[in-house]
């Protein structure tokens, strides 16, 4: 803290040979002690009222300079100023002291441990289902298979239409869907597609056979249980050529599930179902020979030979190519692989469930 240190230009008295100081260097050296010993800022203006303000000591000494005079009262008048000034420097010194001690304290409250150990950054994970997703991906990518991406929001031709599933077909009640206001160029309302099989006749129309493509993604249906939600995905296979039978469709799903699943100890039946855009449809059940599922069986895909009307639809000669479709759910595939019972899990973003699985 500074001290106030100050020269005396007052002038000494003598007294007994002694020097004395006079009385307004008294004032001074006492106004500086008071405001030492101000502990804070209010203590130091009721300190400095004593000898500023209006009935201060110094004031009072201004107004004694009247009775005064005129050439004495300019020497008294300089002494007076001089000792006034002392008195705000010192004020000023012990201001400023004050404001730091206070800034002082508070950065020391607010002072940062740097020995604490620090928060760390989580690292953020692959959704299940997403990794299905990629491992279908791969897993086709590696037999061949082209990855193909479409529109959620489809035209009623594409959606249903052109998968020999006309207006008013029966079948079409199967997927209820959200229609979107707005219509198409038939002045048919848009909708969420109600499955990945549009995609099919998308990617067919652009492409030349042999095709061979899956198309994974969203898909929306009026749904809401345990093993349904209202947004779920599915991914679509296809496979169109001269000569591409069930028997393929066979073999291609066996190792897909095998690779997947990593197990060879499983089975795939082919049952018997209804599908308007395949004939013979099938639903694909797997059975497991071990583990928490060992013999039971189930339903992991819809799929079926293509039907006729539906190539000639992609704009390929139904009398020279055929294959196989299929449209499989990747929540119910991550189900099975991981053993989760309800796949609402998968969509309430619980970190306890989504972080076993990374
Ligand atoms: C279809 O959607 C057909 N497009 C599949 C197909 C493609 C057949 C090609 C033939 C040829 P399905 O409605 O059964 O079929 O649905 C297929 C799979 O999607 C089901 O096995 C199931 O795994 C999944 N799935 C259907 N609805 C839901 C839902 N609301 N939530 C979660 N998964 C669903
Ligand atoms: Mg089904």
């Amino acid at each position: 803290m500074p001290r106030f240190v100050f020269n005396s230009c007052f002038g000494n008295f003598f007294l007994n040979g002694k020097p004395r100081m006079n009385p307004l260097e008294q004032l001074v050296t006492q106004a500086h002690a008071d405001f030492i010993d101000a502990p804070d800022a209010a203590a130091l203006e009721n300190a400095k009222a004593k000898y500023l303000g209006k009935t201060g000591q110094i004031t009072e000494q201004m107004k004694g300079l009247g009775k005064l005079a005129a050439d004495e009262r300019k020497a008294q008048g300089a002494i007076i100023n001089a000792a006034k000034e002392k008195i705000e420097t010192a004020l000023t010194a012990r201001r400023d002291a004050l404001a730091d001690a206070q800034m002082q304290l508070r950065l020391n409250a607010e002072a940062i441990d740097v020995t604490l150990p620090g928060r760390g950054r989580s690292v953020g994970g692959i959704h299940p289902v997403m990794r299905t997703w990629q491992r279908v991906e791969e897993i086709f990518g590696s037999i061949g298979f082209d990855v193909a991406d479409g529109p959620e929001i489809e035209n009623d031709w594409t959606n249903f239409t052109s998968l020999n599933s006309p207006e008013n077909h029966p079948a079409r009640s199967m997927q209820d869907t959200f229609y979107i206001e707005g219509d198409d160029s038939e002045g048919k309302p848009l909708l969420l597609r109600t499955h990945t099989s549009p995609m099919q006749v998308r990617y067919a129309r652009m492409n030349k056979p042999p095709i061979k493509v899956i198309a994974p993604g969203r898909t929306y249906r009026v749904d809401s249980d345990a093993t349904h939600s209202p947004m779920f995905h599915q991914v679509e296979g296809l496979w169109i050529d001269e000569n591409i039978s069930f028997a393929d469709l066979k073999g291609v799903y066996l190792n897909f599930v095998k690779a997947f699943f990593e197990t060879d100890d499983l089975q795939v039946r082919f049952r018997p179902s209804y599908f308007p855009f395949t004939e013979p449809s099938a639903e694909i059940d797997i059975a497991f020979g071990s583990g928490p599922l060992k013999g039971r069986w189930l339903e992991v895909s819809g799929a079926g030979q293509v039907h006729p009307n539906v190539v000639r639809n992609m704009g390929i000669d139904p009398e020279k190519y055929i294959g196989f479709a299929f449209g499989s759910g990747l929540e119910r595939l991550t189900m099975l692989r991981y053993g989760i019972s309800d796949l609402r899990l998968f969509y309430e973003g619980d970190l306890r469930f989504l972080k076993q699985f990374n």
